[in-house]
């Protein structure tokens, strides 16, 4: 392995810290400014000040334009590889641009103007990649949805963003099986009180839909039209502050939080990282394999691999499965993948099926130079076994949907540092990260604590939550003055590297997808038979926590708990969709409470985990513990 001990690290750090805005005015050079900031960091503005404040900017510009102006028009821009239907598509930055050019026009024909939202509802399809960039060309805010949530999750964003349009498909690929999007779709708007005005829909082959007359139109159609008539729309200037996009992310309650990001901030610690954290050059071919629909795949399958010039990887299918544990070697050897970013699921996965790394030794990975991780804690194991198996650092980093981008990591482009396995390793640039006690006073190296950023965040962090800044200060800057709360739990070591260890509210992590157990468990108490219930993450080999929910079921049921229970499972299935994984439910006789009332999750928890477990003090019945030992015998 190739660690230099000679980062530059320390020294860009410490430079970050004590001149933010000089700093981050060195790496906005990095950007084509239609106009540059007035100021770097306007502290009077938004929730805790604003990053280039009065910069006028495109993102489209930035990703695309300025990259065929100047000598990578016949460079891939897309290479999307899709095991499941079979195709291996490529598209150069001047045909990407084009489509994006073409499709932004055909969004101004239907009324679509800068401020505007958008949905994108769509499957791994390069044209979710040009819906994405159109909206930025013309300023219009898009908002991806994840394909595996359900109609209901769609319809809470359709009633909170207001789109006057929603892009979708009419199918998306899961092995071994067909998701029709259509009737999702049509559910999610007649559920909401908000209508789209128009819906543009994507036929795919495997499985065409019929569209609603009034309303649909048909995605190939408009295109062909707006291609042959030579249409195209230029690239509308916005303000660096203006909102570029909305993406949805589980809050404590069933009510998703809509994390805003802007352009400039976004732009600048996009480019930034693509070299200095990541180590990946322009013209080099990266993969991150996650799904646009995650923060992950906004930022690093479209956006900030754009931004650098760099060839960005869509991959749909799966670690193992499309169709073996091999596949992820299959598309890292096709396309000359220099750096891969993925989920440690994604890897527990592939352990399993492939402990002794066969299919790794099937493929040539000479061109293979770093593995990235993030999503959910790396696990010491699998970052092992992973170093072992390729031979290259191995590197996990800590960001969140709020972020944007990593708040810690290893930056490999500035010289790797040493990695310490269970740590992502130090603060990026901008991130004073510390972690506190309930005071917010820093605790001693090696105490766990909450971990809380200093305020300001750093360029490409979420400015507010969409229109709801009460919200957004209620939830992040409040509980710790000064600080912006991740949520998130662990500690320092002597050598500053950080821990994450867990999160600190009711969110679990679910094959890296972040899921809210208050909102599962509002769907279980909508079920006519139960009387109370508690959803809780418990360990999983692969997808490291699943949740389970523990159910009290109304007096006089007479139905079977085996009945009710199916019926909970699907329930969770159609409210919230696949995704969840939800596919345990228990029946209890009653819950442990203490004695104000609190339901005793982090001791089920333990129980389940099969953990040492010791009798809280404040328990209302100790025997209540026993008789849930008893009924999660067998079942978890
Ligand atoms: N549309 C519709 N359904 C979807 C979907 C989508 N876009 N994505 C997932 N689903 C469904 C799956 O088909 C599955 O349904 P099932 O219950 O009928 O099997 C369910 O949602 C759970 O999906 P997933 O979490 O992907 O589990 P899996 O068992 O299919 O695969 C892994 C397990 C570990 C291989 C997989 O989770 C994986 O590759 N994860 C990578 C992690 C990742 O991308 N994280 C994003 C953040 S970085
Ligand atoms: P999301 O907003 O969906 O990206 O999820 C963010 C959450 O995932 C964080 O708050 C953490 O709890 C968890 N997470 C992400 N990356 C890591 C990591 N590298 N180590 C530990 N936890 C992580």
């Amino acid at each position: 392995m190739n660690i230099q001990i000679n980062s530059r690290y320390d020294e860009v750090y410490a430079r970050s810290m004590a001149d933010p805005e000089g700093f981050w005015a060195e790496a906005a050079r990095e950007i084509d400014w239609i106009k540059p900031a007035e100021k770097i960091f306007d502290r009077d503005m938004g929730l805790y000040g604003r990053w280039f404040a009065g910069a006028i900017v495109n993102t489209c510009y930035n990703a695309l334009d300025r990259h065929v102006a100047r000598g990578r028009a016949d460079q891939l821009a897309l290479i999307h590889d899709s095991p499941l239907a079979g195709t291996v598509i490529r598209l150069t930055y001047s045909e990407m641009l084009r489509e994006v050019q073409a499709l932004a026009a055909v969004m101004q024909e239907f009324g679509l103007a800068k401020g505007d939202r958008v949905i994108i509802y769509m499957p791994m399809v390069p044209e979710a990649m040009v819906a994405m960039l159109a909206c930025a060309r013309i300023g219009v805010v898009h908002s991806v949805v994840f394909g595996g949530f359900a109609a209901r999750e769609l319809a809470t964003r359709i009633e909170d963003a207001k789109p006057k349009l929603i892009f979708s498909a009419s199918c998306g690929l899961e092995p071994g099986r067909v998701v029709q999007y259509k009737p999702l779709l049509d559910d999610a708007i007649n559920l909401s009180s908000v209508k789209p005005e128009s819906c543009i829909i994507l036929q795919r082959p495997q499985q065409e839909c019929e569209l609603t007359s009034g309303r649909d139109s048909d995605w190939a159609e408009l295109r062909a039209k707006a291609m042959a008539a030579g249409k195209s729309a230029d690239c509308v200037p916005v303000l660096a502050t203006d909102p570029l996009y909305i993406l949805y992310t589980s809050g404590t309650t069933g009510q998703p939080k809509g994390v805003v990001r802007d352009n400039g901030g976004h732009l600048v610690a996009l480019k930034w990282s693509m070299f200095n954290l990541y180590g990946v050059k322009p013209g080099e071919v990266w993969w991150c394999g996650s799904d646009i629909g995650w923060v992950v795949g906004h930022s690093y399958i479209i956006y900030g691999p754009l931004f650098h010039g760099a060839t960005s990887i869509m991959y749909e299918g799966k670690p193992i499965g499309t169709p073996d544990a091999g596949a992820f070697w299959r598309v890292v050897s096709e396309h000359k993948v220099v750096a891969l970013f993925t989920a440690p699921t994604a890897f527990r996965a592939i352990r399993k099926e492939d402990p002794d790394g066969k299919f790794i030794r099937q493929y040539d990975l000479s061109k293979f130079r770093t593995l990235f991780l993030a999503g959910e804690r790396a696990d010491p194991p699998t970052v092992d076994w992973a170093e072992r198996q390729l031979q290259v650092p191995v590197i996990d980093h800590w960001w969140q949907t709020e972020t944007g981008w990593c708040i810690a990591g290893n930056p490999v482009g500035l010289g790797q540092l040493p990695v310490k396995h269970g740590s992502p390793t130090v603060p990026m640039p901008g991130y004073q990260v510390d972690v506190v006690d309930e005071a917010a006073r820093p605790v001693a190296a090696g105490t766990m604590g909450s971990i809380v950023i200093k305020l300001p965040l750093p360029p490409g962090c979420l400015p507010t939550l969409w229109q709801q800044d009460e919200r957004c200060k209620q939830a992040y800057f409040t509980e710790f003055p000064g600080y912006y709360k991740t949520s998130d739990a662990g500690y320092k070591d002597e050598d500053g590297y950080i821990f994450v260890m867990g999160r600190t509210d009711d969110i679990i992590n679910v094959a890296g997808h972040r899921l809210s157990t208050g909102g599962m468990e509002e769907i279980l108490a909508s079920h006519p038979d139960v009387a109370e219930c508690a959803v809780l993450g418990i360990k999983d080999a692969i997808k490291g926590e699943v949740p389970c929910g523990l159910l009290v079921l109304k007096a006089g049921v007479s139905r079977t708990h085996i009945e009710i229970e199916k019926e909970i499972v699907s329930l969770v299935r159609e409210k919230l969709g696949p995704v969840a994984a939800f596919k345990l439910a228990i029946t209890v006789g009653r819950l442990p409470k203490t004695r104000s009332g609190k339901i005793l999750r982090g001791t089920i928890k333990k129980i389940a985990d099969g953990e040492q477990w010791t009798m809280p003090a404040t328990i209302e019945d100790p025997k209540v513990l026993e008789e849930i030992g008893t009924a999660l015998k067998g079942r978890v």
